[in-house]
C-alpha cells in the first residue's frame, strides 16, 4: 500500500511547491492555467514499476496517450522506457523523442490504411491487432511492401475490471479485441501467412483499476492463451497486458506496482516468455497538477457557494466525463475554517464542474488553486473548446523549471482556419 500523499505537491515556506520549486514563481512567469509536472515523480513511478518486475524479462511500454508532451515522452526514454502508440501522430512524437521504432508497440481500435502502411514500413516493434479483418489488412499491406509485419492479436477477455464503465475495455460488450474463444482459430489460421510474424499476445481490459483481481485474470487469459499457441508452434517472443494500473486520486491507500507484480507474476511465469506492460496513468498521473486561478466567487441564499475557475473541462475533462474526483488544494496556505464548495470550470455546460460540495478553505477572486493528479489525460485531452487556449505546461526538475509548451495563442489557435 503506498503513502495517500502527493509526494511532489507539497505546501512549503507557506505556499505550493512542486518539488520546492514555487508554483506562485511559475504562474507568475508563465500565468494559468498550466500543468506543472515533477520529472522526479515520472522518474520515481517509472522506477517503481521497473523494479516491481525485476523478477521477470520485461519492457515497459509507456501508454502515450496518458500523456504525450514530448519532453515528457523524452524524459521517459532517457531512463529506459519504451512506449505505446495509438495512432500515427503518437508514433510520430516518439521517434522525435528518440525511441527507434523497435521501442513501439502500435495499439489502437480503428487503425487506418495510412497508419498501418507507415507502420510497417517503419518497422515498428509490434501492431496489435484488434480483429481478423486487421490482420488480413496488415498482411495484404505487408506483403505490397515485400516486408514482414511483426503482430499480435489483442484479445477481450471478457473480464470485468471494475473500473468506470467509460474505461472498461474487456467486457464483451466492449469494441475491443477479438473474443478470446475466437483467438486461437484466427493465430492458427494466418499463422503461414508470408507477410505475418506472430510475435505476441495482447490484452488491456481498462483503466484506472484498483484492486488485483482483473489485473490477475486478465494476465492468466493472457497466460493460458500464450501456452497454448506455443504448444501449437507459434514462436511467440512476448505476452503484452496492457496498462490499466490505477493511481489513488483520492488520497487513500490502494494497490501499487508491487501488488500488481505479484499478482500478475506468478500467472505469466508459466508461458516462460518476455512481459510488456503498457502503463499510462502509473507513471504520469501523480507527477501533474493543474494550476489554475480563481475568476469568480458566487454565494446563493440557501447556502451554495461557487468558485469559477480559469480552467474547466477544455483544460481537464476527467470530471465532466467520468464523474472523475481529483483533489483540490488551495496555493496559499488555509485563510480559515473549511466550507462546502462548488469549484466549477468558465464553460457554458453544467457538466463543467471539477467538485460539488467540497470542503475547501475561503477562496477569493485571484486565488491560485492545483487540482492534483492531473498528469494522465490532462493535458492530453485538452481541446480548444469555448476557444479556450491550449495551456502552457512546465517541467520541475532538480530545483529549476522549464517550460515544455508553451501557451498556446490566438494565432496559433487560428492558423488552421481560412
Ligand atoms: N494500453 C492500451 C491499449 C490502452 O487503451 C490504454 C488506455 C493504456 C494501455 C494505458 O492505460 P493506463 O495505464 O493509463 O490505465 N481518459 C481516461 C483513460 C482512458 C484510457 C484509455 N486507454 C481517463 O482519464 O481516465
Amino acid at each position: 500500500m503506498r503513502a495517500p500523499v502527493s509526494e511532489s505537491f507539497t505546501h512549503t515556506q507557506n505556499a505550493l511547491a512542486c518539488d520546492g520549486v514555487s508554483i506562485e514563481s511559475i504562474v507568475e512567469r508563465v500565468g494559468t492555467p498550466v500543468y506543472v509536472y515533477s520529472a522526479r515523480a515520472v522518474r520515481d513511478a517509472f522506477r517503481e514499476m521497473d523494479a516491481a518486475f525485476a523478477a521477470c524479462p520485461h519492457a515497459i511500454h509507456y501508454g502515450m496517450k496518458a500523456n504525450s508532451t514530448l519532453a515528457l515522452v523524452r524524459l521517459l526514454h532517457s531512463i529506459g522506457s519504451k512506449v505505446d502508440a495509438n495512432s500515427r501522430g503518437e508514433i510520430e512524437v516518439a521517434l522525435r523523442a528518440g525511441y527507434r521504432p523497435r521501442d513501439i508497440v502500435f495499439t489502437g481500435v480503428g487503425k487506418t490504411r495510412d497508419e498501418l502502411e507507415h507502420a510497417i514500413a517503419a518497422d515498428i516493434g509490434v501492431i496489435n491487432a484488434e480483429s481478423a479483418g486487421e490482420l488480413d489488412r496488415i498482411d495484404a499491406l505487408a506483403s505490397g511492401q515485400g516486408r514482414e509485419a511483426r503482430v499480435a492479436l489483442r484479445v477481450n477477455p471478457d473480464i470485468d475490471a471494475c473500473s468506470h464503465p467509460n474505461i472498461s475495455t474487456g467486457l464483451r460488450i466492449n469494441k475491443f479485441g477479438v473474443p478470446l474463444p475466437q483467438a486461437r482459430a484466427i493465430y492458427r489460421e494466418r499463422r503461414s501467412q508470408k507477410s505475418l510474424r506472430f510475435v505476441g499476445v495482447h490484452v488491456h481490459i481498462g483503466s484506472q483499476i484498483t484492486t488485483a483481481d482483473p489485473l490477475r485474470h486478465a494476465a492468466a487469459a493472457a497466460a493460458t492463451l500464450a501456452s497454448e499457441l506455443q504448444s501449437d508452434g507459434v514462436a511467440l517472443e512476448h505476452v503484452d497486458i496492457g496498462g490499466g494500473l490505477g493511481i489513488p486520486y483520492e488520497g487513500r491507500p490502494m494497490i501499487g506496482a508491487a501488488d500488481y507484480a505479484a499478482a500478475v507474476i506468478p500467472e505469466l511465469r508459466r508461458t516462460g516468455l518476455p512481459v510488456l506492460l503498457e502503463p499510462g496513468r502509473a507513471i504520469v498521473g501523480r507527477a501533474g497538477a493543474l494550476v489554475a486561478r480563481v475568476v469568480d466567487t458566487k454565494r446563493y441564499t440557501g447556502g451554495r457557494q461557487f468558485a469559477v475557475l480559469d480552467a474547466g473541462m477544455a483544460e481537464l475533462m476527467r470530471p465532466a466525463l467520468y464523474g472523475s474526483f481529483h483533489r483540490i488544494v488551495p496555493v496559499r496556505p488555509p485563510r480559515g475554517a473549511e466550507t462546502s464548495w462548488d469549484v466549477v470550470g468558465p464553460i457554458c455546460e453544467s457538466s463543467d464542474v471539477f467538485a460539488r460540495d467540497r470542503l475547501l478553505p475561503p477562496l477569493e477572486v485571484d486565488d491560485l488553486v492545483a487540482i492534483l493528479d492531473a498528469g494522465a489525460y490532462g493535458s492530453a485531452m485538452a481541446s480548444n473548446y469555448n476557444r479556450h487556449l491550449l495551456p502552457a505546461e512546465v517541467l520541475v526538475d532538480q530545483g529549476r523549471w522549464a517550460l515544455i509548451r508553451r501557451r498556446q495563442t490566438i494565432d496559433d489557435m487560428l492558423a488552421l482556419e481560412s
